[in-house]
């Protein structure tokens, strides 16, 4: 038997003011992106947005529906349009931020199992890292390069050769 440690690596910040400009501007967009959230059910509202090498911006956000399943999280929605539109265009970064009048987030949401799966495919695809920030309007800022930090054990393609 032998054991294994996995070290994640991520950046902590105190807050978005700390960031790089282009990481707080993107922080910002994600904001906006959540102004569109449709989140009737969970009253849980989430923003993403996605900085592309060209300079163009995406915008996601959840869109939630009366038939629960057939809603999707933000992140989800900003990558498939990604995926759809601007392929050729690699994604930089994504900034995903959440609100609820609900009670005050204390720290950023992490994404769910199926948007980091769905990442993960466009980051292969692409083959460039897509930096992640994470933050909410308290707390600290996580920023990790890519992937590899949230699914060490990623399952992809060459697992079925
Ligand atoms: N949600 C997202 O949009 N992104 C996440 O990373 C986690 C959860 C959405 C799904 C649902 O509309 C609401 O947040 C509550 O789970």
């Amino acid at each position: 038997m032998t054991n294994h440690e996995i070290k994640i690596a991520f950046q902590e910040y105190a807050s978005v003011k700390e960031l790089e400009t282009t990481h707080r501007d993107l922080c910002a967009e994600a904001v906006k992106a959540m102004e569109n959230s449709h989140s009737p059910y969970s009253k849980f509202r989430v923003g993403a947005a996605l900085l592309l090498k060209s300079g163009k911006i995406i915008h996601g956000s959840n869109q939630e529906n009366v038939a629960y399943p057939s809603g999707l999280c933000a992140e989800r929605v900003a990558l498939f349009y990604w995926g759809a539109n601007h392929p050729a265009d690699p994604i930089i970064s994504m900034a995903v931020t959440a609100h609820t009048d609900e009670f005050e987030l204390q720290k950023p949401i992490t994404s769910c199992g199926s948007c980091l799966q769905v990442l993960a495919e466009y980051e292969k695809k692409q083959k460039q890292p897509v930096k992640v920030i994470l933050f909410a309007s308290k707390g600290p800022v996580w920023v990790t390069n890519g992937i590899e930090a949230f699914l060490p054990f990623l399952f992809f393609e060459d697992r079925l050769s």
